[in-house]
């Protein structure tokens, strides 16, 4: 209760999300490069999407999987990128609180199912790989679809009792969050409600949904290189590891940035240092995903290369029979 002492107590409606400070040579510059980051992960995950979705070759759990991987990816970085945009352009920062509440709903639904999503598909490869005579039996439509599903549901049960617990507060203290969204800790230290059961709460579920997958995803992928170590032959070992090879690259990527963005002490680094790493893990992931897919995998970039065959044709068989 002593932290209440001295606090303005009149409610707040309205947060100034400070985002990356005010120098006018800055916004442009940042509306450039979010907007270019944005249009092409939204454009490579559609592609992604797209692919899965028309070409038959690609209609297996492993690519379903990938599919929804970047329909979630795309939802994700929807939450956090169009708003930034349209604050650097207007110059408006200021966001409502009950916005920021949602704003921090969807980013939660979203991130907590992209961690899902990348265990579910790394359950895909050890069963592939290390159990591949049940693969068939255990790894069809219906399954990829619950697996789906479970990611996605519960997700929303565990972001939708956080919303429950954190419309019921009260922000009084300071309208300012350093930061360029709505992010739970800034947040949350704004409240004059009492917020330490919510924050023990939130720390118990966040590092469960965290390191749970994290530790499935690790002991997939330690059964799954020491099975391809035991391959016999050179080429054997290549094909088996290149059809987990992107999966892991990703993985890498995402659980690094995670990583540093929780491990980083918050009080010795400068808050550009911290928001520059919030960027990398936020937007990043779903960013290298689609290109990473499509450069290495080598379905997913046959597939590509099929459809871009397919387009410039028919666009040359146009330009014919304009002519004619
Ligand atoms: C998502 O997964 C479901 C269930 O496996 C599948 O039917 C669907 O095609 C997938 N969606 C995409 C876009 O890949």
């Amino acid at each position: 209760m002593k932290r209440m002492e001295g606090r303005n107590q009149t409610p707040i409606a309205e947060f100034l999300l400070l985002g990356f400070g005010d120098g006018p040579h800055l916004q442009p510059l940042l509306f450039m490069f979010f907007l270019v980051i944005y249009i092409v992960t939204v454009a490579g995950n559609l592609l992604i999407v797209g692919l899965v979705v028309t070409d038959r070759h690609l209609h297996t759990p492993m690519y379903y999987l990938l599919g929804n991987l970047s329909c979630l990816e795309t939802c994700l970085i929807s939450t956090l990128l169009p708003r930034l945009l349209a604050s650097l352009l207007s110059g408006d920062r200021t966001i409502s609180v009950k916005g920021c509440i949602m704003q921090l709903y969807f980013i939660g639904i979203t991130s907590t199912a992209e961690s899902l999503m990348l265990t579910a598909m790394s359950y895909d490869r050890y069963l592939a790989i290390c159990n591949p005579l049940r693969y068939a039996a255990v790894m069809n439509g219906r399954v990829c679809c619950q697996l789906v599903a479970g990611c996605w549901m519960s997700s929303l049960m565990t972001s939708t009792v956080g919303m429950f617990f954190l419309f019921q507060f009260t922000f009084c203290d300071s309208k300012e969050i350093d930061h360029f969204f709505c992010d739970f800790s800034p947040m949350i230290k704004l409240s004059c409600n009492d917020t330490s059961t919510l924050e023990l709460v939130t720390f118990i579920i966040a590092t469960i949904w965290t390191f749970v997958p994290c530790l499935l995803t690790l002991a997939s992928y330690t059964c799954i290189i020491t099975t391809i170590l035991k391959i016999p032959s050179h080429t054997g070992r290549k094909k088996a590891f290149s059809t987990c090879s992107s999966h892991l690259i990703v993985l890498t990527v995402f659980y690094v940035t995670v990583i540093t963005v929780y491990m980083v002490p918050a009080g010795n680094t400068p808050k550009v240092l911290q928001k520059i790493f919030s960027v990398f893990y936020t937007v990043l992931t779903p960013m290298i995903n689609p290109i990473i897919y499509c450069l290495r995998n080598k379905e997913v970039n046959e597939s590509l290369r099929k459809a871009l065959k397919l387009v410039t044709f028919r666009h040359r068989h146009r330009n014919l029979t304009d002519k004619f």
